[in-house]
């Protein structure tokens, strides 16, 4: 019998929502629970097209803003072979944001729609699960500063928070919007409930395409 394949998993939000933080304790919560499991993160700055966005983030170069959601979109594309292979192998991936963020984060410049910025991530793998991690700017603001990287300001962080809620509305993508302003413990409480059931319901079905 083939193997039941893993589960796409993936964790959005603003920054300071707590993404990483849950991702790594989802990890170890599923590796103890005997499952194979890894997390990868967007951008994945190690990777050529990586480095030029992870230049581009820490302000050492810039770049026109429609080449640089296409080096975003890309650095997901160039990962698809290794994420296929993975799932099919029965490896459930959590993914620390994804085509999500890059159509968030894009249209929330000025001049950009949300359309024109979802169709170059349209057909990768379509996750199972998609958490929106909720936290209002307020309660984001109270986890310390922002970094000195771009987009890591008050104004913009909330025009992203808008697109973000518009692309939950999408009802052909499985969001779970969780209360991100609970503790560390309740937050992944809530986070390990819904992937540990998309991950039973994902090993039965045939992977999508993401907008198609
Ligand atoms: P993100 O990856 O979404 O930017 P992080 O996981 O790096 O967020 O968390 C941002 C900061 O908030 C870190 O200092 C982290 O320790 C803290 N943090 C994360 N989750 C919570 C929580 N539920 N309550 C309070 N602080 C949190
Ligand atoms: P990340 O490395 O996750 O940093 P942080 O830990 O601060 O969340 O993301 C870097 C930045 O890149 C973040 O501000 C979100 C943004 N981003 C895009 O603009 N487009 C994308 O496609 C992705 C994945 C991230």
């Amino acid at each position: 019998m083939a193997c039941k394949r893993g589960a796409l998993i993936v964790l959005e939000g603003v920054d300071k929502a707590g993404k990483t933080t849950q991702s790594k304790k989802l990890l170890q919560a599923l590796q103890q629970g005997g499952r194979a499991v890894e997390v990868l993160r967007f951008p994945d700055r190690t990777t050529t097209i990586g480095q030029l966005i992870s230049a581009y983030l820490e302000k050492k170069s810039e770049l026109e803003d429609h080449t640089v959601h296409l080096l975003f979109s890309a650095n997901r594309w160039e990962l698809v072979p290794l994420m296929k292979k993975k799932l099919e192998q029965g490896t459930t991936l959590i993914v620390d944001r994804y085509a999500f963020s890059g159509a968030a984060f894009t249209s929330a410049k000025p001049g950009f729609s949300l359309d024109w910025c979802k169709k170059t991530d349209e057909g990768l793998p379509k996750p199972d699960l998609v958490m929106f991690l909720q936290l209002s700017p307020a309660e984001a603001a109270l986890r310390g500063q922002f970094g000195e990287e771009r987009y890591e300001t008050n104004v913009f962080q909330r025009a992203v928070q808008q697109k973000f809620e518009q692309l939950i509305k999408d009802p052909s993508v499985n969001w779970q919007v969780i209360d991100a302003s609970k503790s560390v413990e309740d937050v992944h409480k809530d986070i390990k409930t819904h992937s540990i059931n998309a991950i039973n319901i994902a090993q039965n079905l045939p992977l999508g395409e993401l907008w198609k």
